[in-house]
């Protein structure tokens, strides 16, 4: 039992290091694409967006949104069409064409913004996600203003595309 145990953990062991010297053999010769126009394979795709949805969830865990305003809407509107309508569109308004060349591709928030809770839009505008082009607004911006962005943002899905036009002007930081 016990020579079968130490085979075991022999093996174990021996596992991990080819596992370890393949991984460092893919890094050093540059075998993975990082090109963007390669896609992901499923497996990929699959560990990146679980990671980041769970990662984004249990950090604003601890946020406490303050109740939206309309002032405050009105606030965030020309900021975000200043800073993110290029990468994620707004009420019936596509986004940048060069936006449809990075991976991932940043979602239309219109839809997007209702699978996630006010206070994680605040978390991903704040600290941005890495190695994915969203940017983190948090060095260039107070929470003040990041919360009126975000109460925008929350707002998108049920704007019509009038209000969404109408409100804010494109001008910026
Ligand atoms: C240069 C392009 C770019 C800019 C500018 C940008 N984003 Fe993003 N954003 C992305 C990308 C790419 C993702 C997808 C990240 C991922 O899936 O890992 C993303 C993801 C997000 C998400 C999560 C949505 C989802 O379902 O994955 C939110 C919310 C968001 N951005 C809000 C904003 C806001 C608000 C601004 C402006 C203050 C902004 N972004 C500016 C590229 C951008």
């Amino acid at each position: 039992m016990k020579s079968f145990q130490k085979g075991l953990g022999l093996g174990t062991l021996g596992t991990l290091l080819l596992i370890g010297t393949v991984a460092l053999i893919v890094v050093l010769t540059g075998a993975y694409n990082v090109a963007a126009d390669d896609g992901h394979t499923p497996i990929t795709e699959w560990a990146l967006d679980t990671s980041m949805t769970n990662s984004v969830e249990s950090r604003a865990s601890n946020l406490n949104a303050p109740e939206f305003t309309q002032a405050m809407v009105e606030a965030g509107a020309g900021d975000y069409k200043a800073m993110c309508a290029h990468c994620h569109g707004g009420v019936g308004e596509g986004r940048a064409q060069w936006s449809s060349g990075m991976l991932p591709h940043p979602p239309a928030l219109a839809n997007a913004a209702k699978s996630w809770s006010d206070e994680e839009v605040f978390w991903l505008v704040k600290h941005g996600v890495k190695a994915s082009g969203m940017p983190a607004f948090g060095g260039t911006h107070e929470d003040r203003a990041l919360w009126n962005i975000t109460a925008f943002v929350k707002n998108m899905p049920q704007m019509s595309e009038e209000q969404y036009a109408t409100l804010g002007s494109a001008g910026g930081h």
